[in-house]
């Protein structure tokens, strides 16, 4: 619990639900990724949520490239979160040697009318999606949809707690390559359909970050 103190005559704040971190990932590790797509990898598409053409699992060098180029990203989000609920009051340890555990890890390759459903990510604490690559001229399509009053297409869409006057529930975000986001593994998402002909690929990471 934590008992909240003014800090200044003024101020907003939302105390309640899951942070969301974003982080722009090098280009050069966004090209290694995508290299490694062209490698022999094991499709799980059948055994994961998705209703998309191939789920494929990362390989150990893969893992690596995502766990070194996002691991500071990574422990500055939980110095954030540890900060935020606790009104500023503890933060990470700085003697302390934190690590990252990736317990799974796959490129998700949508193509044009397949989606994913709404899910959560079990066996983990945090899950992320970075974006790899996109259909050459979805921009048109988001044009159109952009005009409509509920934009979606080819968007995830975080979901948590009531809808109500003065609280949010649904969060959605408009994938572009090099994007990262790094979200709680029980906050809900799914991923709406698109039609411009070609490849979404994405990839996500279930993770345990302890000391
Ligand atoms: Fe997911």
């Amino acid at each position: 619990m934590t008992i909240f103190t003014p800090a200044s005559d003024k101020q907003f704040f939302s105390p309640f639900g899951p942070t969301v971190g974003y982080f722009k990932m090098p280009n050069l590790m966004v090209d290694k990724l995508n290299s490694s797509v062209e490698k022999n990898l094991s499709d799980h598409s059948n055994r994961l949520v998705g209703k998309v053409s191939e789920e494929l699992s990362f390989d150990n060098e893969s893992k690596k490239i995502a766990g070194d180029n996002l691991i500071n990203f990574i422990t500055e989000y939980h110095s954030y979160t540890k900060l935020r609920n606790s009104m500023n009051k503890e933060d990470l340890d700085p003697t302390e040697k934190y690590k990252l555990e990736i317990i799974s890890a796959w490129f998700v390759r949508q193509y044009e009318n397949e989606y994913n459903p709404l899910h959560i990510h079990t066996g983990c604490t945090l899950s992320c999606v970075g974006y790899l690559s996109l259909p050459e001229g979805i921009e048109n399509e988001w044009e159109d949809d952009y005009k409509n009053h509920y934009p979606a297409n080819g968007h995830i869409n975080f979901a948590h707690g009531t809808h109500g006057s003065h609280s949010c529930s649904n969060f959605l975000v408009k994938p572009q390559v090099g994007d990262f986001y790094i979200f709680p593994s029980y906050l809900s998402h799914c991923v709406y359909p698109f039609y411009t002909p070609g490849e979404r690929r994405s990839f996500s990471m279930n993770m345990i970050f302890s000391k």
